[in-house]
């Protein structure tokens, strides 16, 4: 069957419901499991708002709307299990995001199965794989939620920076050292337009650049763009990035763009 309103609507019933079985016996989602469900409902809206500005035809936007609500299905058990979200000290979430929504059969019955879970599954890879790359339809629907998915990581920064101490508890942050320089190679991989190397993430300042990078080469479509703009996500980053270091690359770095 070709997706409609009907079943994204059961779907998102299901997965709610998948959702509520990690409460605790007070009915209450554990807090960690909380911000990722936040985090979904945000990423939900901003590839709708993507597909609309976009002008995609309503199983397009259906489908992205699929993908991002399954983006992070794995993000639960990670934690349970794992007691961390750090992939590199647990599982990829995304291929567990993947292999979760295909083991309950959520889409078996659809046409777009395949495109929803394949960009489910390259959601947080570094560059989308040929294989996906290659099907028109999969890679946009993949494109979408790997931009609706950062614009909601710049809003996260920005509230964990808003409500933590993170001067004295930089937990969240990866115990990155806070008032200090950005890493050099961090700036040039910006400035070249590559991805950055998280091995080369030395402090709180090159975890920031990273976003920058994101907004000046990774996001996909004018839409996401147009959002980010709106939404002045450069803009904070410079001005926090002048609150943690004195390196006078900054302004050229995070210059706003026409
Ligand atoms: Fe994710």
């Amino acid at each position: 069957m070709t997706l409609n309103v009907e079943f994204l609507k059961s779907l998102t019933e299901k997965y709610g419901s998948y959702v509520e079985s990690f409460c605790d016996s007070d009915g209450k989602l554990p807090r960690m499991m909380d911000l990722k469900k936040t985090h979904t409902l945000h990423v939900v809206e901003n590839a709708k708002a993507i597909a609309a500005g976009e002008g995609f035809d309503e199983r397009t936007s259906l489908a992205c709307e699929a993908a991002a609500l399954l983006h992070d299905t794995g993000r639960y058990e990670q934690i349970r299990t794992y007691n961390t979200f750090r992939d590199s000290e647990s599982v990829d979430h995304a291929k567990f995001s993947y292999d979760i929504v295909r083991e309950k059969g959520w889409l078996d019955a659809l046409d777009e199965k395949d495109a929803i879970l394949e960009a489910v599954r390259v959601h947080n890879m570094r560059l989308i794989p040929q294989e996906v790359e290659g099907d028109l339809f999969a890679s946009t629907i993949a494109r979408v939620v790997r931009d609706a998915d950062k614009l909601d990581i710049f809003r996260v920064l920005e509230d964990e920076i808003a409500t933590n101490d993170w001067k004295n508890d930089c937990k969240a942050f990866w115990d990155l050292p806070v008032m200090a320089e950005p890493n050099t190679e961090v700036i040039r991989a910006i400035r070249e337009k590559s991805p950055v190397n998280y091995q080369d993430i030395k402090t709180l300042a090159d975890f920031i650049l990273i976003q920058v990078g994101w907004i000046h080469n990774e996001l996909n479509f004018k839409t996401s763009q147009d959002l980010c703009k709106k939404r002045n996500h450069l803009e904070f980053r410079r001005n926090f990035l002048h609150q943690i270091s004195s390196s006078d690359e900054i302004d050229d770095i995070c210059k706003l763009q026409n």
